[in-house]
């Protein structure tokens, strides 16, 4: 069963990976996609968020990172993915994500979306939030991988 954890990934987090970790032992194969949309003038490139997500995701031999643009429902069906993996950190996040499972439903029935509770130690951290703090000169240990903890540092410099 291939399933897929799609998201702007600006950068990946250590909730992120834990989902990755779950969702990895869940299906035979997952895929990350990395949607693509310059409109949210995002901090790191595409090609640069699939690699820092390739080197935290090295350890997992079935885990796949691709990136897409439109439909995401459209971009599972064409990879032959039948499960949407989302994270749900708090009731906050609850009624975006559950209209956003019941319009992929309407739009493709054959493809789910399953629901995994984020890791309580990581239930507060978002790409967005992990941004503001490191530009605010903040301390972000713990909360990303090394890899992308040091191409914050790099995109800083430049
Ligand atoms: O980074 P996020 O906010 O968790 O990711 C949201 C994402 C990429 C899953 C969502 O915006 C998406 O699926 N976009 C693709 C366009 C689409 O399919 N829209 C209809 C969804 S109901």
């Amino acid at each position: 069963m291939v399933a897929i954890l799609a998201g702007s990934f600006d950068p990946l987090t250590n909730g992120h990976l834990d989902l990755i970790a779950r969702g990895s032992r869940i299906a035979d194969r997952l895929i990350i996609a990395i949607l693509r949309n310059e409109s949210k003038s995002p901090l790191f490139s595409v090609e640069e968020r699939a690699e820092m997500i390739r080197e935290a995701v090295a350890a997992w031999p079935n885990v796949e990172v691709d990136n897409f643009e439109g439909l995401l429902v459209d971009f599972a069906k064409r990879r032959g993915a039948t499960m949407l993996i989302r994270g749900l950190r708090g009731v906050s996040d609850y009624e975006y994500e559950r209209e956003m499972a019941l319009m992929n439903r309407r739009l493709e029935p054959s493809i789910d979306t399953v629901f995994l509770l984020a890791d309580a130690q990581q239930s507060f951290v978002s790409s967005k939030l992990v941004k503001e703090v490191f530009r605010l000169g903040g301390s972000i240990d713990g909360l990303v991988p090394a890899s992308v903890a040091e191409r914050l540092q790099r995109s800083a410099a430049r």
